[in-house]
């Protein structure tokens, strides 16, 4: 994996969206269709064109977009069927290691979120943890679903923000 800037900035579309297309979770074409603008002079140049091709995309490709991410403390976390980076995400807030009743409280309010907004509860799980999580997801439950949607978009920026800043460290 390519983990400099230069690097990534020689990439062709295809070994750039494999390198990339992790960082916005099973939506490979925001890298892809960020490519074309490279080079990119500095990783925060990277992270807004990423951004800006998410913001940038129909409403129902950013529902997808939203809709890829797995529940926090959901069925696939139980079935240990989450993407490495969310396997990692879910397991630094604590969400590996919940109790019964706990769990139960994620997986009610999971489905009460989605019951409202038809669309899965999006934190940047690795800046919270479980207490903080659960407040957020009662707080928000009574938000709009517009502000749902510009609240999501902006959890999933910082997720791939410090998915980016993974790949970019020395190794
Ligand atoms: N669903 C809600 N929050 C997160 C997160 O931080 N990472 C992943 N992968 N899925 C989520």
């Amino acid at each position: 994996m390519p983990n400099t800037l230069a690097e990534i900035n020689s990439l062709d579309r295809g070994a750039f969206t494999a390198a990339l297309g992790h960082l916005f979770e099973h939506s490979p074409w925001v890298a892809e269709e960020t490519w074309p603008q490279r080079p990119f002079r500095d990783v925060t140049q990277l992270q807004a064109a990423l951004c800006a091709t998410m913001r940038g995309a129909p409403r129902e490709r950013q529902l997808a977009l939203i809709r890829a991410h797995p529940d926090l403390a959901g069925r696939l976390a139980q079935q240990n069927k989450l993407t490495l980076e969310s396997t990692r995400e879910q397991a630094s807030a604590g969400l590996n290691q919940l109790s019964a009743e706990e769990l139960a409280g994620f997986q009610k309010l999971n489905a009460a979120y989605l019951g409202r907004f038809g669309f899965p509860f999006i934190i940047c799980a690795r800046l919270s943890n479980k207490s903080a999580i659960l407040a957020a997801m009662q707080a928000r439950i009574g938000n709009s679903a517009e502000g749902e949607l510009a609240t999501a978009l902006g959890e999933i920026e910082k997720i791939a923000q410090l998915r980016l800043n993974d790949l970019l460290k020395p190794k």
